[in-house]
C-alpha cells in the first residue's frame, strides 16, 4: 500500500479538451487558445490548486494527417511559450519539452537556465529524442531509435556538465575588492564526444535552486535504460494498471543497477479524463472526442503504430500473436508498438478491441471516464497497485471537465491526504522533493 504517499501533479498546458471534434463544441474556447492570455488564466488556477507543475509536449513538424480538421496540428515553442507563464507565475513549475535529436546542446542549456532565472528556480526539461522531423533539419531520414537515444545520453551530460561550469556560487559582487565573478570557479567543459564538442563555459551562471530537474518520454528497452540512468521523472503512456505496474517496478529496479535510489524517478503517466456532472454525459463526451476517427483513419493508425494491416478482416475476428508484425521492424515510436503487441498477445482481442484501443486512437494514455468519484477512484486504485508516483493531467472533452478537475477532484485529493494544500517550497526542485 502507498496510499499515504503525496501524489506529484502536473497539468498539460495545451487545450487538450479541444482534440478530436472537441474544438467544434459552441463551449470549447478555441477561438481564445492562440492568446496568451487563456494559458496565462489556466495556469493560475492550476498554481493556485498548487499543482506541481505545468507542462508541454512539443513536435518539430506538422502531422498531416491532423492539419485540415483538427485544433491540435502544432504550437509555439514551448520554452518562449513558458517564459511568458513565468512573468505572471510565482510558485508553479514549468517542464517544457526540448528534442535532443535536432538541436545544439549548448543553446537548449543555455535557454532552459534562462527560463530557470526569469522562473527563479521553477524550470524542467523534458527530455525527448523525437519520433519525426528530420526533413526540417537537414537529417533525413530520421535517425534510428538506438543513435537517437545515443545522442540523447551525450547531449543530456554536455547540458549537465555547461550549467556546472558556471556556479551560482562564482558570482561574487563583492564592490569593496572589486570582484564582481570568482573567475576561478568558471570553467571550460573541453567536451569531445562521439555526436558534439563543446568547449564552455556556459553564457550565464546557473540558479541557486541547483541542477534543473529533467524529465524523459520514451519507455523502449533503451528508452528506460537512459530514463532510469538520468531522469528525475518520467512522463508515461500507461494504458493499463497493469503495464503501469510492469513500467514502474521496471524503472525502479533498473534505477537501482544504475546506483540510484528508486524513489529519485516519479512515474507520471498522462491522464486523459473526461469529466463530467453525470456519467452519462462524460461518456458522450468521450464518444464524442474520437468520433471523427473514421474506420480508414482508425485503420491506418494502427498501421503506423505497429505496422498493422487488419484492413480484410471482419470486426469481430479475434487478432492472435501469430498474425503480428516483426517486433524488429522500424516504428515510431517502440514504447507504443510495444504497449499494443504485448495487449494482443495476452488478450487476442478482436479487430474492433483493438481498433478502440488509446493506442490507435490516441497517445496510449490512460483514460478515465465518469463523475469526479469515479475518475478519483481510478487514480486511488493505481496509485494503490503501486503503478505510478503522480500524473500528468490532460483535460478532454471539455473545459467543464477542467472546471470539475480543479473545483472537486483536487479538493478530493487534498482531503484524503494525497495531496498538498500549501507549496511547502518555492522550486521545482522543492515541489517534487529532490
Ligand atoms: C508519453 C510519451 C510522450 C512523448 N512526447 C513527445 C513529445 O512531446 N515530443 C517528441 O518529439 N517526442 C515525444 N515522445 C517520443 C519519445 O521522445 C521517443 O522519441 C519515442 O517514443 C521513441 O522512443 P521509444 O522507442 O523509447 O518509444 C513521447 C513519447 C512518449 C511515450
Amino acid at each position: 500500500m502507498t496510499s499515504n504517499k503525496q501524489l506529484c501533479i502536473g497539468l498539460s498546458l495545451n487545450a487538450t479538451w479541444n482534440k478530436g471534434d472537441g474544438w467544434r463544441r459552441p463551449d470549447s474556447g478555441v477561438e481564445q487558445t492562440g492568446s496568451i492570455n487563456y494559458y496565462i488564466h489556466w495556469a493560475k488556477i492550476a498554481e493556485n490548486s498548487k499543482l506541481d507543475f505545468l507542462f508541454r509536449a512539443d513536435y518539430l513538424y506538422i502531422s498531416p494527417q491532423m492539419l485540415g480538421d483538427s485544433s491540435n496540428f502544432g504550437s509555439p515553442d514551448p520554452t518562449l511559450f513558458f517564459a511568458a507563464i513565468a512573468c505572471e507565475t510565482n510558485r508553479i513549475g514549468l517542464v517544457t519539452t526540448i528534442s535532443t535529436t535536432f538541436n545544439p546542446p549548448y543553446v537548449v542549456a543555455r535557454q532552459l537556465q534562462s527560463l530557470n532565472w526569469l522562473s527563479q528556480g521553477r524550470a524542467g526539461w523534458n527530455i525527448v529524442t523525437s519520433i519525426e522531423g528530420a526533413d526540417n533539419f537537414s537529417d533525413s531520414p530520421m535517425p534510428s531509435p538506438q543513435e537517437r537515444y545515443a545522442k540523447a545520453a551525450e547531449f543530456t551530460d554536455v547540458v549537465c556538465k555547461l550549467w556546472e561550469s558556471f556556479p551560482n556560487q562564482a558570482i561574487v559582487i563583492d564592490r569593496q575588492s572589486g570582484m564582481f565573478t570568482d573567475k576561478a570557479q568558471v570553467n571550460a567543459i573541453h567536451h569531445s564526444g562521439e555526436f558534439f564538442s563543446v568547449k564552455g563555459p556556459l553564457t550565464l551562471p546557473s540558479h541557486e535552486s541547483g541542477r534543473i530537474p529533467l524529465f524523459q518520454a520514451g519507455a523502449s528497452d533503451i528508452g528506460r535504460n537512459f530514463a532510469s540512468s538520468v531522469a528525475d521523472a518520467i512522463f508515461a503512456a500507461m494504458p493499463d494498471l497493469e503495464s503501469g505496474v510492469e513500467l514502474r517496478n521496471d524503472l525502479r529496479s533498473r534505477a537501482m543497477e544504475h546506483g540510484r535510489d528508486p524513489d529519485a524517478i516519479k512515474v507520471l503517466p498522462g491522464l486523459y479524463f473526461f469529466l463530467a456532472d453525470t456519467h452519462e454525459e462524460a461518456l458522450e463526451l468521450h464518444k464524442a472526442s474520437h468520433s471523427h476517427l473514421s474506420l480508414e483513419r482508425r485503420l491506418a493508425s494502427l498501421q503506423s503504430v505497429m505496422g498493422l494491416d487488419l484492413n480484410d478482416l471482419p470486426m469481430d475476428q479475434r487478432v492472435t500473436a501469430g498474425m503480428l508484425p516483426d517486433a524488429n521492424q522500424t516504428v515510431r515510436s517502440r514504447t507504443h508498438a510495444e504497449l499494443l503487441r504485448r495487449y494482443i498477445i495476452k488478450y487476442q482481442p478482436t479487430v474492433r478491441e483493438i481498433l478502440d484501443r488509446p493506442e490507435v486512437v490516441g497517445s496510449a494514455h490512460w483514460v478515465s471516464v465518469g463523475t469526479v468519484e469515479t475518475v478519483l477512484n481510478d487514480i486511488i486504485e493505481r496509485l494503490e497497485a503501486g503503478a505510478i508516483d503522480g500524473f500528468i493531467a490532460l483535460p478532454g472533452g471539455s473545459e467543464r471537465s477542467m472546471e470539475l478537475f480543479f473545483e472537486e477532484l483536487i479538493p478530493e485529493l487534498v482531503d484524503r491526504g494525497l495531496f498538498r494544500s500549501e507549496y511547502a517550497g518555492e522550486t521545482l526542485r522543492d515541489h517534487l522533493d529532490i
